[in-house]
């Protein structure tokens, strides 16, 4: 199937609100720490909440004046803030900026950002400007660093993080005990899917392009795997059971010596866990969160099942098998937010399965697209002619057996960076992300 893709028209105004929005956002979630909670290295593995708001600042002001004047440099910005200089574990010994200093140049690159958009020629060859993508792709930049923010800010010691705001949920759709089905799998017919995207205007160099998979049949669970069903693994001693884990993944969970998904603590006679400044007792209808890839692979093996592949679940989540059309998001074109899916944030921690009916796919999974982020059993590797753009550092530096690919998105992440073709990825040993899983089985 060939389409012919609508150019996207570019407009400044919506550009400048949704930039002012995003910087409203990132300070909404900074509104809440001490200046030592900004500054402090919380956890080797993440940065300290001022690098991320330097970074952002600085990835600003390379891609949306420096990069916009040329001669282009494709590369992450040098010095302080370039990640491939400093790793995350050496970032808390950097001479950051305090915070009145930080938000000081990100207002000055805000004004720099603000002069060069209202001066752009649009019409002109810049492959940068393009449907108006390197905004986008800065956008897209924020929101991620949010999550890792929030990724943070769950890891940290000491007094839990506390929300300036968050979403109400009054509306009475909301809740467990809707009618949405809660234990079985669907079946995926099988036959040719269209996976990827030749979209320009805002999706990432690794989305591209669209390409026709034949897929074999398979089945695949309607919701993902929940606490309730994780902590059935664990009393089953799944953690202890060789058989379960794969050769990599027995190794992981004896170096590391995991006995249940981070976060989770067995007290009183049951499980207890946390997200955020909210702790109690496990939610068992919630989404598992929390688990690495040996663990979700583990659970899958117990189970008599699999994980998808990457392709199997961008099928579920978006090939409309009828009709042999591709949705972008599991319920069609409206842009996520907090009626349709449990996505943007301000829940600060998962919801029950059957909370969002809504929110189902064609082939009729639920909660594909928020929660939690589902673990697939992909390598993360380029599509068919895969061209990095604009810069090598975003996804091909990634590319390999490393790294595992995760879809969907979780609650913490912005509505603009996330959709059906969306591939992040991260090492399978890593579980302070907001990582869940669905499983799968052949016919
Ligand atoms: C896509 C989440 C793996 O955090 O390393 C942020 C996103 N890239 N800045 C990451 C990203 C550059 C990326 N992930
Ligand atoms: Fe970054």
């Amino acid at each position: 199937m060939t389409t012919i893709a609508a150019t996207r028209r570019v407009d400044p105004e919506v550009i400048a609100e949704h930039l002012a929005e995003a910087r409203a956002r990132t300070l909404l979630l900074i509104a809440p720490l001490t200046d030592q909670e900004l500054r402090a290295q919380h956890d080797p593995l993440m940065s300290p909440i001022l690098w991320d708001l330097g970074h952002i600042a600085h990835f600003e002001e390379l891609w949306l004046t420096q990069n916009l004047e040329g001669p282009v440099e494709f590369v992450e910005m040098p010095g302080l803030y370039n990640p491939f200089e400093h790793p995350r574990n050496e970032r808390g010994a950097l001479r950051l900026p305090n915070i009145a200093e930080c938000r000081e140049i990100m207002d000055q690159i805000r004004d720099k950002v603000l002069a060069r958009l209202a001066d752009n020629d649009w019409d002109a060859s810049n492959a940068l400007l393009r449907e108006g993508y390197v905004y986008r792709m800065v956008l897209q930049h924020e929101y991620q660093h949010n999550e890792t923010m929030l990724q943070t800010l769950q890891l940290k010691q000491g007094r839990p993080y506390s929300p300036a705001a968050r979403f109400d949920f009054l509306d009475g759709r909301l809740g467990a005990g809707s009618s949405v089905p809660k234990h079985d799998m669907v079946r995926f017919p099988g036959g040719p899917v269209d996976i990827g995207t030749d979209d320009r205007s805002e999706a990432y160099d690794n989305e591209r392009s669209r390409h026709t998979l034949v897929l074999p049949p398979f089945w695949i669970d309607r919701n993902p795997v929940t606490n309730g069903d994780f902590a059935g693994f664990v009393a089953a001693l799944g953690y202890s059971t060789r058989e379960f884990w794969s050769d990599a993944g027995w190794e992981w969970v004896t170096r590391a010596g995991a006995r249940a998904p981070l976060y989770w603590s067995w007290e009183d006679g049951g499980w207890q866990t946390r997200s955020m400044d909210q702790a109690g007792p496990l939610q068992p209808s919630n989404p598992v969160c929390h688990v690495s890839y040996y663990e979700a692979e583990a659970f899958a093996r117990f189970a008599g099942k699999r994980l998808p592949t990457e392709f199997e679940w961008e099928a579920a989540a978006s090939w409309d098998v009828s009709s042999r059309t591709k949705l972008r998001y599991p319920w069609g074109e409206q842009t996520p937010s907090k009626d349709l899916a449990n996505v943007d944030q301000l829940s600060f921690g998962t919801r029950p399965v059957g909370s969002y009916p809504l929110n189902v796919s064609p082939l009729g999974c639920y909660g594909m697209i928020g929660d939690v982020w589902e673990w697939t059993s992909s390598d993360f590797r380029p599509y068919p002619n895969f061209q990095s753009f604009p810069y090598a550092e975003y996804s091909e530096a990634f590319f390999g057996t490393e790294y595992k690919v995760l879809r969907g998105g979780s609650w913490a992440t912005r509505p603009g960076a996330i959709r059906n073709t969306f591939r992040n990825w991260d090492y399978p040993i890593r579980r302070q992300i907001f990582s869940g899983f669905r499983c799968a089985r052949d016919e």
